[in-house]
């Protein structure tokens, strides 16, 4: 089947999330969120989520607000992570990171801002039952809380760390988030089964380790330009700490592992695994390039 629209599904994301995030006052947390949500990310998670709808027989105006909700909580994490308290990141997005730009203060307020907006959005989601939108807070909320995003952030703090660990790190910082938008996908769609769901978690899971064992990799092989944010700082984990070639020939196999079994979740004729093969296409090209 035909890779999903990217480029029209990626423009629906922006209109609607240049919609939900207020303007605010100048150099206030409303503007400092909007400088970096609307700064170009790549809307990969948001992605999922629609083309997860579209596939179960779901409407894209079903899914769009979960898909921005999840959007806004990236964008916030990455504010977050760029901190001088994480990783002292100074480019993100091709631009610089909020906290450079508007200081600590508001780069903070800015990403509690996005979170609390999300849940709002989540909460009054367009095109939605109320049943679908309790069952997408659920997701979401569990995806960033004490075992989530919070969980595989704190365990990130640590270098050094032993493969399980590399595994969790990998589940909750990057895959929770990732489950929680193939599954919001699942629940925008009108007679999605638990079967389904499971698979779209699987999906979500698999998909999330290879990206972020993919992202370890450019960490170490691709410059600030290139990257559109500041590389180098994940040196020390995972398969990063190898360097050079062997970092690349591992993290590649730990990462195609991942995109395998994410294709399997779905089966490989599913617009989901036509994406999942986009990404990994995607990295190896930009790996080569470097
Ligand atoms: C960056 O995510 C953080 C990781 C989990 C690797 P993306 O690569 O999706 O960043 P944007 O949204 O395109 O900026
Ligand atoms: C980004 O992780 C933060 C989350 C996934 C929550 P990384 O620190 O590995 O990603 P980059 O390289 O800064 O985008
Ligand atoms: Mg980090
Ligand atoms: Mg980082």
């Amino acid at each position: 089947m035909a890779l999903p629209d990217l480029e029209s599904l990626r423009e629906l994301v922006n209109v609607r999330l240049d919609q939900l995030v207020p303007m605010g006052a100048q150099g206030g947390p409303a503007a400092a969120a909007r400088y970096s949500l609307l700064a170009g990310g790549k809307r990969l998670r948001a992605i999922i989520t629609l083309t997860a709808a579209r596939t179960h027989g779901g409407k894209l105006e079903t899914a769009l607000d979960a898909a921005c909700a999840i959007e806004m909580i990236h964008c916030a994490s990455l504010i977050f992570d760029d901190l001088p308290a994480m990783d002292d990141a100074a480019l993100r997005r091709g631009v610089a990171t909020v906290h450079a730009k508007f200081g600590q203060d508001i780069a903070i307020l800015a990403g509690i801002g996005l979170m609390n907006g999300a849940y709002e959005v989540l909460a009054k989601a367009q095109h939605t039952t109320e049943a679908q939108r309790l069952d997408m807070l659920r997701i979401v909320t569990r995806a960033v809380g004490w075992q989530g995003l919070v969980h595989g952030q704190a365990l990130d703090l640590n270098s050094g760390e032993s493969d399980a660990q590399i595994d969790a790190i990998h589940e909750g910082k990057t895959g929770a988030l990732f489950i929680a938008a193939a599954e919001c996908g699942g629940v925008a769609a009108p007679s999605v089964s638990e079967k389904d769901r499971r698979a779209l978690r699987s999906y979500g899971r698999a998909l999330g380790f290879a990206y972020q064992a993919f992202d370890d990799v450019l960490d170490q092989v691709v410059c600030d330009e290139a990257a559109g944010k500041t590389t180098g700082k994940d040196g020390g984990k995972s398969t990063a700490a190898l360097g050079g070639e062997a970092c690349i020939q591992s993290g590649t196999a730990l990462a195609n592992k991942h995109f395998d079994q994410a294709v399997k979740a779905v089966g490989k004729t599913a617009p989901l695994a036509s994406l999942a093969e986009f990404i990994r296409r995607y990295f190896a090209a930009t790996v080569a390039a470097a």
